[in-house]
């Protein structure tokens, strides 16, 4: 059986990553070579030293596709994001559990009763442990492989232990979640993340959309790497 999934593994393009003047023709065209989902990085520049996509942007790009849009929080106050956040209508709202205080159950109890799917994400230094609780009620855990806050960042290797370690507790409680990794995730990386158990690959800059200057070409490329990764597993 092959350890490369390439035919289930999802594909979510990181949205900060894309070309900012053209981001909606951008969408529109990933929508088109049949993408996954789109991934939304929201930064408030005091959880992470820099600021990304807003709910603006993701308001203003929401109907152009109807396709999963994902929200990756990254933001020291969560809650304050919510509000608009359902309004909009995005289908996954991932919090990070250093930014969850005391309030971690509330926050996703929040999430889940307004109708969006809820995940939860960790920085690599935080460890696996920090989540055990909630696995058993969230939608998806997304594995940062690079500290967050930038795009371009090199792949922390220590991560496919953690990835490794995620999907054994699946398997052994039966949880239903998706591993979701996040950063530096290309063609250098594909094989070893899923390998690990990753269903959900974010790709950004080095994955995606430094592949080709038409971005229609830089999926394909992207979709041949996969291809690739799959056909070596078989051979194993
Ligand atoms: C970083 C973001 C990632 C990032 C991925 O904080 O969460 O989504 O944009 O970009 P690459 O793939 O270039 O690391
Ligand atoms: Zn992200």
């Amino acid at each position: 059986m092959s350890l490369i999934k390439a035919s289930v593994v999802k594909i979510s393009p990181s949205m900060m990553c894309a070309d900012l003047s053209q981001l909606g023709a951008q969408l529109q065209i990933l929508d088109e070579e049949g993408v996954d989902s789109f991934h939304f990085d929201i930064m408030d520049g005091h959880f992470v030293p820099n600021l990304a996509l807003s709910p603006l942007i993701v308001r203003s790009l929401r109907p152009l596709s109807r396709k999963p849009f994902n929200v990756h929080l990254m933001v020291e106050n969560p809650t304050l994001y919510l509000p608009d956040l359902y309004d909009i209508g995005v289908n996954c709202v991932t919090v990070h559990v250093e930014t969850m205080g005391s309030s971690a159950f509330r926050i996703l109890a929040n999430i889940k009763t307004h109708g969006s799917k809820v995940g939860v994400a960790l920085n690599p230094a935080t460890p696996l442990n920090t989540v055990e609780y909630m696995l058993e009620q969230v939608d998806s855990v997304t594995i940062m492989t690079v500290d967050p806050g930038f795009a371009g960042q090199a792949f922390i290797w220590p991560m496919l232990n953690k990835i490794r370690a995620l999907r054994a507790l699946r398997e052994q409680h039966g949880y239903n979640f998706e591993i979701e990794v996040d950063g530096s995730i290309n063609a250098q990386t594909f094989g070893p993340v899923i390998k690990a158990g990753a269903d959900v690959l974010v790709v950004g800059t080095s994955g995606l959309f430094s592949l080709d200057k038409d971005l229609r070409l830089a999926v394909r490329k992207l979709k041949a790497a996969l291809q690739k990764e799959w056909a070596a597993s078989k051979e194993q």
